[in-house]
């Protein structure tokens, strides 16, 4: 058996999840068995830090490399918590696989290639640790031609596949992405997977905005508000939407200046102003329609749909989203067998197992990479 640890902080800076996993030997299986899963939460200020660098701003590179310092060091916290909690020892690690912070995600532009930026620090990490440390997953794919982006689709193929029939995973994140699998026995079946709009960004800036917390608890205030259907259209007639995949989006684009251009356009429309539960409630409704309006275009055959992430903790977006697709089963990852917080950090152990194992860790279908691709640099412990 190999163990691999795997770390993930996504788009809602939330703080860093880790799992430490066992795997098995031979490189052509890939049973996950998580051990011990952890979570260390990001320092007001340290979030406050990253959500600035989301956008330009002054001696933005030296500000950039500290706190790339300041993640790895909690980083380095949840590891050796993963340690404490399973049991392992550092030297029975293979490898941890760690994801870093996207502060910038634009592939394809400007110069035809684009760029993904993580800021991590993976030689700290291996200091720290004293495990060699796997890097860097999505670079090599934008070079590839591909968005980098979602690299999870691999990793839900073998954790999630089905065999009865089309299944799809949404993970709900900072941002949604969606992963449609075919049926598992359905011989040349192409795995699918994008970005397919906000997942809980908006809900969680508006949270902190007019509650003065992180996020809205279980989507309780959301659930309080009626939706506002212009304000509603408005949001969904977003292009990013209407693009077909392969896409992949963050941040530079679902952030709070956005959702700010469209309030005030609805207020000169409209003369009057939205209550701040009805612009929460309207968001909460966008976000699940997001969801529910890719897949019912891009795999209306879906019989069943598992969420992870945060977002699958929010009953209010799931009992939306359940509505919003009559047919299909909704439910959580947790009764396919992985608790919706572990899932993406045990995607980043899977892809820390492939990098070592020199397997490819995209799906050039999903990314629109050129093709497979071994994903990651590898910093000796
Ligand atoms: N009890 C809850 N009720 C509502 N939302 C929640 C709850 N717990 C977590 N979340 C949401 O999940 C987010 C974190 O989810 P996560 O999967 O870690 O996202 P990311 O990968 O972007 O960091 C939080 O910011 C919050 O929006
Ligand atoms: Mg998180």
């Amino acid at each position: 058996m190999a163990i691999f640890i795997g770390l993930m902080s996504g788009t809602s800076l939330d703080g860093v999840d880790g799992v430490v996993a066992r795997f098995p030997d031979d490189p052509t299986l890939h049973a996950i068995d998580v051990l011990a899963h952890a979570h260390r939460a990001f320092a007001d200020a340290l979030r406050q830090e990253l959500l600035a660098l989301n956008t330009s701003g002054p001696d933005e590179l030296h500000r950039a490399a500290l706190a790339a310092n300041a993640l790895t060091r909690v980083q380095v916290e949840v590891v050796q918590a993963l340690l404490e909690a399973s049991g392992v020892t550092a030297h029975e690690v293979v490898a941890v696989g760690s994801h870093g912070q996207t502060l910038r995600h634009r592939p394809g532009e400007f110069d035809g290639t684009g760029y993904t930026l993580q800021i991590n620090q993976p030689a700290l990490l291996a200091e720290g640790c004293g495990i060699r440390v796997v890097a860097d997953f999505r670079s090599r794919d934008v070079a590839a031609g591909g968005q980098g982006a979602p690299l999870v689709p691999a990793f839900h193929a073998q954790a999630f596949g089905w065999p009865h029939a089309p299944r799809a995973v949404l993970n709900w994140g900072g941002i949604g992405n969606l992963t449609l699998l075919p049926a598992s026995t359905e011989a040349g079946g192409l795995v699918r997977g994008f970005d397919c709009g906000p997942g809980n960004a908006l809900l969680d800036h508006w949270a902190q905005r007019h509650l003065g917390r992180p996020y809205d608890d279980e989507g309780g205030w959301a659930a309080t508000g009626t939706v506002q259907k212009a304000l509603l259209d408005s949001l969904l007639a977003e292009p990013y939407l209407h693009r077909p995949p392969p896409k992949s989006t963050g941040r530079d684009l679902f952030n709070p200046a956005w959702l700010d251009a469209r309030l005030e356009a609805h207020m000169t429309a409209h003369a009057v102003g939205v209550a701040p539960v009805d612009v929460q409630a309207t968001l909460a409704e966008f976000t699940a329609r997001a969801a529910a309006d890719a897949l019912r275009t891009y795999a209306p055959a879906t019989a069943d749909l598992r969420v992870c992430g945060g977002g699958a903790l929010n009953r209010h977006l799931m009992v939306r989203l359940a509505a919003l697709l009559p047919g299909v089963r909704v439910g959580s990852t947790a009764d396919a067998g992985l608790p919706p917080l572990q899932v993406e950090a045990a995607a980043f152990a899977w892809l820390a197992r492939a990098c070592v194992l020199g397997q490819p860790g995209n799906r050039a279908e999903a990314t629109g990479a050129r093709g497979p691709r071994v994903l990651g640099a590898i910093y000796p412990a």
